[in-house]
């Protein structure tokens, strides 16, 4: 039996929380590398974030993930921000320091761009413009990993032109505001388009969009994982594109998050991928 001491907690904060597949991402890893501690839901009210963050010390915990509601409100109750997740404007990784401070990191970035190298190990940000489709909180972190990489025309559309325009005047160049109308038209010489809107979501309408413009060679990817192949995926493979689901990133976001807790850097193997794709 490990001494309470070497037993690490960790765990996801959201609400609702219990359709996470994070405990049996980061279940799995403890299990594979013969670690002592546990990944455990934290169903959190938004309006008890403050205290549930601030207990995480006293409860022992090295950390946890941050989801929905919580990944914006929560920056404001750590002590440190790490600087890319300054710049997306939201934290999904919270770690307990060893001198008890509070650092916020934002492993979304990271978790998108690795899943893009999986599917492609020689991608490159900077191969062709970019269409992002979408200008939410997902876009966000899409958005800054791209530009971090080195994408040099980002072409974002999105339903609500406003929010499209106000992401392009912060992050402000490569990225450039296009009405929704035009999607189709922004495919012209792409390298990648990638959704992060809901449309193609199970019980959302399909996300509707010509792909006749989009260069053959170009990768379409969608952050959707529940299905794993949306419409738009099965259009693309159709057309003989690469095509990249959302299981992709979400497994590669709790990667990095599971070094800062554990002090293991985890694989991502085809026997996880297997287990979680059987939950989706
Ligand atoms: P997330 O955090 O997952 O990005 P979000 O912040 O709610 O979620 O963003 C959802 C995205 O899907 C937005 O870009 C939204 O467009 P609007 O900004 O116009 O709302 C987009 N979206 C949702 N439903 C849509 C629809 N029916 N048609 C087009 N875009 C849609």
């Amino acid at each position: 039996m490990a001494s309470d001491k070497h037993y690490t907690l960790a765990g996801v904060m959201g609400w609702p929380v219990a359709h996470s597949r994070s405990p049996a991402i980061h279940g799995h890893w403890i299990r594979q590398y013969g670690l002592h501690g546990s990944y455990v839901l934290l169903p959190v009210q938004p309006e008890h974030l403050g205290d549930a963050v601030r207990g995480l010390r006293a409860l022992g915990f090295a950390g946890c993930n941050l989801t929905i509601p919580h990944k914006v409100a929560a920056m404001s109750l750590v002590d440190r921000v790490d600087p890319l997740a300054a710049r997306i404007g939201a934290i999904n990784t919270l770690v307990v320091e060893k001198d008890g401070t509070l650092a916020g990191y934002n492993t979304d970035a990271y978790g998108y761009i690795q899943s893009l190298l999986d599917a492609q190990p020689d991608w490159r940000a900077d191969a062709g413009p970019v269409t992002v489709l979408g200008a939410g909180g997902a876009a966000r972190a899409i958005l800054v990993a791209l530009a971090e990489r080195g994408a040099k025309d980002i072409r974002l559309c999105n339903r609500s032109p406003d929010k499209a325009q106000a992401l392009a005047a912060e992050f402000g160049a490569p990225i450039r505001a296009i009405p929704w109308e035009q999607r189709a038209e922004a495919l012209d010489g792409c390298a990648l388009l990638v959704n992060t809107t809901s449309l193609g979501m199970k019980g959302q309408a399909p996300l509707e969009i010509s792909l006749d413009r989009l260069p053959r060679q170009a990768l379409v990817s969608d952050i959707i994982y529940v299905p794993l192949e949306t419409p738009l995926l099965a259009a693309a493979r159709a057309r003989g594109h690469v095509a990249v689901d959302g299981l992709g990133m979400l497994l590669n976001q709790a990667r990095p998050a599971f070094e800062h807790w554990f002090g293991v850097r985890p694989e991502l193997t085809p026997e996880l991928r297997r287990l979680i794709e059987a939950t989706l």
